[in-house]
């Protein structure tokens, strides 16, 4: 799996950032294996993926794939190619797979369902868990809500779109990074509107 590939493959992940993920995701999958709230076509997956293989560890990926409130018709980052019109719905699974299948990751395990329903039947204990689902202050609580006691210590909670300035962007993901800086955890690298931060 090759970074410059990665890149080409749809999604919301800039090459810089994809690879401080991926380089997260090889030292703390050391601790345990790597949840992600927000597969979208898998852009991130494969970052994460590629990371992971270092230990041998598994990326679960969660998603309803039926998109967030921007990727709806009619919204900011609607796009036509993963809207099936026959259903009359955002699906990004079907290019999800194809991306998984073109990349032969096989580390990564798949989980269409909404993030806090899989939770709650969640009990495995997690090295890392990277937060990019719903961007609605009520979608990132959950997430952080429902994932972040999952994680053993030592291990990693990233957060990725953190914007200071609302005018740049949307809120909620700087609300629960403030949030966990607050609770137990410190700062281990950030890197543009991506951070990692590390449990105590
Ligand atoms: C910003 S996109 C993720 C981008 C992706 N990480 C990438 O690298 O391209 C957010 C994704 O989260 C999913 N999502 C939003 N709210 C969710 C929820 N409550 N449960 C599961 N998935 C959700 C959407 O369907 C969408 O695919």
């Amino acid at each position: 799996m090759k970074i410059r590939e990665i890149e080409e493959v749809k999604g919301f992940m800039p090459k810089h950032e994809g690879e401080a993920l991926l380089n997260w995701a090889k030292i703390f999958s050391n601790i345990g294996p790597i949840l992600e709230v927000g597969t979208y076509c898998g852009k991130s997956t494969l970052y994460l993926a590629k990371g992971a293989a270092t230990n041998n560890q598994y990326v679960f990926t969660i998603d309803h794939h039926s998109g967030s409130e921007e990727h709806q018709l009619n919204e900011e980052y609607f796009d036509n190619e993963i809207y099936d019109y026959s259903k009359n719905r955002v699906n990004t699974f079907p290019l999800f797979i194809k991306n998984v299948n073109k990349f032969k990751a096989n580390n990564i395990v798949p989980i269409i369902s909404e993030s806090s329903e899989i939770a709650s039947e969640w009990s495995s204990n997690l090295g890392m868990v990277f937060i990019d689902g719903g961007h609605s202050i009520e979608s990132a609580y959950n997430d952080y809500n429902s994932w972040e006691p999952k994680i053993l210590t030592g291990g990693s909670l990233v957060i990725h779109d953190i914007f200071e300035n609302p005018d740049e962007g949307g809120q909620a993901p700087y609300e629960i990074y403030k949030k966990a800086l607050k609770n137990n955890y410190d700062l281990y690298e950030r890197v543009d509107t991506i951070a990692c931060l590390i449990k105590n």
